[in-house]
């Protein structure tokens, strides 16, 4: 069977701790370029997995024998080189948050459309095991109508992530564009679309509470109305001293706690009193010293090698992105933002 022969432009963390060492662990892929601007990232990443080095991303990805690429840099660079590879007949795995506007976010689509390669966005929330098993049980109808949630995401912050430490662009504007709003709330609104549906309403406060070396925000809390009426609400931070990557769905029959309990990463109380309590695979953290596969990677691989519409496509990313930039109005505007209207704002 053919391989897929894969580019990873950005030597930084996410791709020293995800791309590349689940790329090297599924047996129809070859990693044949490496690309960051730091040559010697470049080169360490090029010798760990016989790949080529490259300083220039231009020139990882008009390498004739790449199919695919995938985009591991600062929010501010991804729409240019997803556009550049997907113009350059390649297949695309985009970090999130996919784009910082939703115009980029729509001429990646239509890169991708124009192109006829696929597009996938990195929100690998949906691959956690307590999160698909919840969706399994709220599509069953088993616990009813959703009446509300809380979802939360919050750490230290970047510094204790970035291969730049405190010194990162996670830190700079013009370069993140959105702080822990984009780093990891555009997670949990990814995940609370996949699970309730589309959101129809978005009301925010939007702070930066604990930093003082940083331009973006490191502390959100958001208000969400679904387009089924249900309310919650969406907690970014990089103030949190503890990880917390927590959500709980309020139903007719019952709770759903999802990663709330170390040992138990989905329980289930129902109102009649019976509790049943789900071990599964545990979901991977910042902290995490052993490697725990994502499923990302494997599911672009899949989706490219099988010619099927990735799970997280571009017009899925673009939602999830909707919410947070509808987020970022609310606060500046002190409104609620509708999000049909969102594209006409951005
Ligand atoms: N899916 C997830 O759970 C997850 C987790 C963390 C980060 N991310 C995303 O991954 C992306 C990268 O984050 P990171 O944590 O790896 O950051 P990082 O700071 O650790 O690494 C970024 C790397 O990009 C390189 N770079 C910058 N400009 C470049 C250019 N023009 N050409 C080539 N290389 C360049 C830097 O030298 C650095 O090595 C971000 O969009 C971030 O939001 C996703």
């Amino acid at each position: 069977m053919k391989k897929l022969n894969v580019a990873v432009i950005g030597c930084g963390s996410i791709a020293r701790k995800r791309h590349l060492p689940e790329y090297h662990s599924n047996s129809q892929v070859n990693i044949v370029a490496v690309c960051d601007v730091v040559e010697e990232r470049a080169k360490e990443m090029a010798e760990v997995y016989g790949a080529l080095p490259f300083t220039n991303y231009m020139d990882a990805i008009n390498l004739a024998e790449v199919d695919a690429v995938s985009v591991c840099l600062p929010n501010y660079l991804h729409a240019s080189v997803t556009i550049e590879s997907l113009d350059a007949k390649k297949h695309v795995l985009c970090e999130k948050p996919m784009a910082i506007s939703i115009e980029e976010a729509e001429a990646m689509n239509q890169a991708a459309e124009r192109n006829e390669k696929k597009l996938m966005i990195a929100h690998n929330q949906r691959f956690v095991s307590s999160h698909q098993k919840a969706k399994q049980l709220l599509d069953s109808g088993e616990l009813g109508k959703v009446y509300s949630f809380r979802t939360t995401f919050g750490h230290g912050g970047p510094e204790n992530w970035s291969i730049d430490g405190s010194s990162s662009w996670f830190f700079n504007k013009e370069a993140a564009f959105v702080g822990a709003m984009g780093d990891l709330g555009v997670h949990k609104a990814d995940l609370i679309r996949y699970l309730i549906g589309e959101v129809s309403e978005v009301g925010a406060f939007v702070e930066t509470a604990a930093k003082s070396n940083t331009t973006v925000d490191d502390n959100a809390v958001c208000i969400l109305k679904m387009d089924s009426g249900v309310v919650g609400t969406l907690t970014a931070s990089w103030s949190y001293s503890t990880n917390d990557n927590s959500t709980v769905i309020y139903c007719e029959k019952g709770t759903l706690q999802l990663e709330n309990d170390p040992d138990y990463s989905l329980k289930v109380e129902y109102r009649n009193g019976d509790r049943v309590h789900h071990k599964l695979d545990k979901i991977q953290t910042n902290d995490d010293k052993a490697p725990v596969t994502t499923h990302t990677i494997d599911h672009f691989v899949e989706s490219v090698l099988n010619d099927q519409t990735p799970l997280i496509s571009g017009e899925e990313g673009l939602k999830s992105l909707q919410v947070i930039l509808s987020a970022l109005e609310a606060n500046e505007t002190k409104q609620i933002v509708e999000l049909r209207k969102t594209t006409e704002v951005y």
